[in-house]
Order: C-alpha cells, then structure tokens, then sequence
C-alpha cells in the first residue's frame, strides 16, 4: 500500500442529463437522483484513493438549496476531505446548469462516508492522505472532528442494539 496519496489523485467530476424518468410530473428532478449520483461519485473518489472495494457507511450531511428540472446538466464534483484508518469521508458540490441559457445554479453539498473492506468485508486500511493546501487542512481537521464524534454515535448506536438482543 501507498504510504501516502495527494487529494488531487482522487478528484473526481461527472455530468449527466437529467431525462424524464428522473423526475417527477411535473419535471423536478427526484432528490434520490441527485442522491445516487452522489455515491457513485463519492464511491469513484474514495475507491480511486484506497484502490480498493469500499462501501458508503453513512451519509452525514445533504441540502438541496434549489431544484433541478428536466434537461438540466447536474455536474457533481467531489474529493476527500479526511481519512481515518479505513474510512474516507467524500465532499461532494452540485451544480445544475440550464443548457438553454448557461445559468448555472450551487444546487446543493453532500459529505459523504466510505470505507475500505477487504475480501471478507472487513475494514483494511487506507493510504494516508497529503495535505498540501491551508483548504485540504481546514478541511481535515472539520472532517476529523466529525469523525471522533461520529465514533461514539456508532458506538451507542452498537451498545444499545446489542442491549435489544440480550
Ligand atoms: C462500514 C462497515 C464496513 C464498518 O464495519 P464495522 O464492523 O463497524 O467496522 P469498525 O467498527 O472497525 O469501523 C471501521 C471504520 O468504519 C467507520 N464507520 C463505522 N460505521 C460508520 C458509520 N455509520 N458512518 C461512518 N463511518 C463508520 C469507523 O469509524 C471506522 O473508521 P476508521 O477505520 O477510519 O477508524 C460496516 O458497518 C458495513 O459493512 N456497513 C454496511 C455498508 C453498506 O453495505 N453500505 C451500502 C448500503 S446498501
């Protein structure tokens, strides 16, 4: 494994038009298409960074600040933003632009939690991540508080199920 690996290894971009089956009656695109173009990406970012097979363990943050029609061109763009041992967690942007006139709208921001697992789906290690720029390690240091506190809501989240089978 790579001891180490740059963010910009892992940046990922992808763009699609929204066609009809992706939205409703009356045209506005379903949240949950906007929400599978997110794990895809997220899964590209965070597979390209470990080279390996990973998993979404949560999704912590999604806004939808505008809608998105029929005909739009959604771009999402996504990068790491921390890594723990095995786990990554993905920022993804969403932009929606009107290919009619190029009025282009933030529509919306996801972070995103992967994690690497190796052939028996256990968790493996990851390469660390480099940070280079004052962004990746504002960034880092956001993500990784959401980690430690992320850590102990798993954890009651845990005791108190295995609290149900007793
Ligand atoms: C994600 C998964 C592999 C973690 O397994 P686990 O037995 O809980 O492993 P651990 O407790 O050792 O945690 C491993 C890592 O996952 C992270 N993690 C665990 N649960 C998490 C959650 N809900 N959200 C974010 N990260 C999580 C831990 O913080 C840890 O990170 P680190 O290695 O960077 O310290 C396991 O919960 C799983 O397979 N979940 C289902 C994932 C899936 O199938 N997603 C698609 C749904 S259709």
């Amino acid at each position: 494994m790579e001891e180490g690996k740059k963010v910009e290894d892992s940046i990922a971009v992808i763009s699609r038009v929204m066609m009809p089956p992706d939205a409703n009656i009356a045209g506005n695109v379903f949240g949950g298409t906007i929400l599978k173009m997110i794990d895809e990406i997220s899964g590209i970012v965070a597979t390209k960074h470990s080279r390996r097979n990973v998993v979404t363990a949560s999704i912590e943050h999604m806004d939808f600040l505008y809608p998105v029609h029929i005909g739009n061109l959604v771009t999402l763009k996504a990068r790491l933003n921390f890594v723990g041992r095995s786990s990554m967690e993905v920022g993804v942007e969403v932009y929606a632009e009107n290919l009619n006139n190029g009025d282009v709208n933030f529509t919306g921001r996801a972070l995103v939690n992967l994690v690497a697992i190796d052939e028996n789906d256990r968790p493996v290690d990851v390469p660390k991540l480099i940070l280079e720029t004052e962004e990746d390690k504002k960034l880092f240091q956001e993500g990784y508080d959401r980690w430690i506190q992320r850590k102990s809501r798993v954890k009651a989240m845990k005791d108190a199920d295995s609290g149900k089978k007793e």
